[in-house]
């Protein structure tokens, strides 16, 4: 039997299938382990499944144990995982694509209208039981019938669009490559990410965090926005620069901002909480019972079929 660690808890349906196909180390304490836990835990492991809070670094992965053959990241972004340090070392890195891409996608649309219909600010006056209706009582920005760009069209921004149609929006998208008419439903490409923004009363990020992509958004990208845009991160916090949004909020450049990921993550700028045109969520992206057992199972796939010999369909290096 192949010996893995487990660096979190599963869910028990993927916990059972985990204990009946390997010799798995678990943390029952569900504790969140430092780099250097990781490193003796799985001192003699064949594979670790782990999650985006578990940072492998190159020297981080200089240090695992030559076992270590595989690193199953129980989510889809794999950006703390420094794959070509891995795949110097011949560790084999997978992620668990398509299985999150709906209870993403329902977040970012949550994200949009929470931020837009100032669900922060109305929850704090239902709370206090003493609002007084008005007619311009917390005016939000409708998202019927307006404009929407899509930073990164995958699987997640392609089911934002679908979402989004619902609401009669416009859809536009910025992608490294255009995509065939089929999967583009006749959202506009912009081929640089600024003609986007020109475009994009709404904004929904939804692209990897990628050299390319940390701080797109900053001090100059987001003049291009429309005045009053509303933005929405439900990808990776590395996106956005958090000072330069922070001054967009307050200026009223930015109308409303939904967040469900940070830079530095699960700590939070702290001028961003003194901001009420703010919906911010505690990285909620996947958090169903069915996608969750979906991202195990996925992961536990992959380590099935590497363990066999094979390439893991959701092979990242
Ligand atoms: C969540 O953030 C994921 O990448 O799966």
């Amino acid at each position: 039997m192949k010996k893995i660690l487990v660096t979190r808890n599963l869910l028990p349906e993927n916990e059972k299938r985990v204990l009946d196909l390997f010799n798995a180390t678990l943390n029952k304490e569900d504790k969140v382990l430092s780099p250097e836990e990781v490193i003796s835990l799985s001192k003699d492991c064949d594979g670790i499944l782990c999650v985006g809070g578990n940072k492998f670094d190159k020297e981080i992965i200089s240090k695992l144990s030559s076992s270590v053959k595989i690193i199953a990241n129980y989510a889809v972004g794999y950006n703390n995982v420094d794959v070509d340090a891995a795949e110097e070392r011949g560790i084999a890195v997978t992620n668990t694509p398509e299985v999150l891409t709906d209870a993403t996608a329902d977040i970012s649309i949550l994200l949009l209208l929470g931020a837009s219909r100032r669900a922060y600010e109305g929850r704090k006056h239902a709370e206090a039981q003493s609002w007084n209706w008005s007619t311009n009582f917390l005016m939000g920005k409708q998202m019927s019938n307006k404009k929407l760009g899509i930073l990164g069209m995958g699987r997640i921004g392609r089911a934002v669009a679908q979402r989004a149609r619902g609401f009669g929006m416009e859809i536009h998208y910025h992608n490294r490559n255009k995509l065939s008419s089929d999967l583009e439903l006749g959202a506009i490409y912009h081929k640089d990410a600024k003609s986007l923004f020109v475009e994009s009363e709404f904004l929904s990020i939804n692209c990897p965090a990628t050299a390319e992509t940390t701080n797109l958004l900053n001090e100059e990208t987001i003049k291009f926005l429309p005045d009053k845009a509303v933005v929405a991160n439900a990808a990776r916090g590395d996106i956005i620069d958090d000072r330069a949004m922070i001054q967009a909020m307050k200026s009223g450049k930015i109308f409303a901002l939904g967040l469900d990921v940070y830079n530095g993550e699960p700590r939070i700028n702290k001028e961003y909480l003194k901001l009420d045109n703010l919906f911010l969520l505690p990285h909620l992206g996947s958090s169903t019972k069915r996608t969750r057992i979906d991202m195990g199972d996925r992961a536990i796939d992959n380590l099935e079929v590497f363990f066999l010999g094979k390439k893991p369909k959701d092979q990242v290096n």
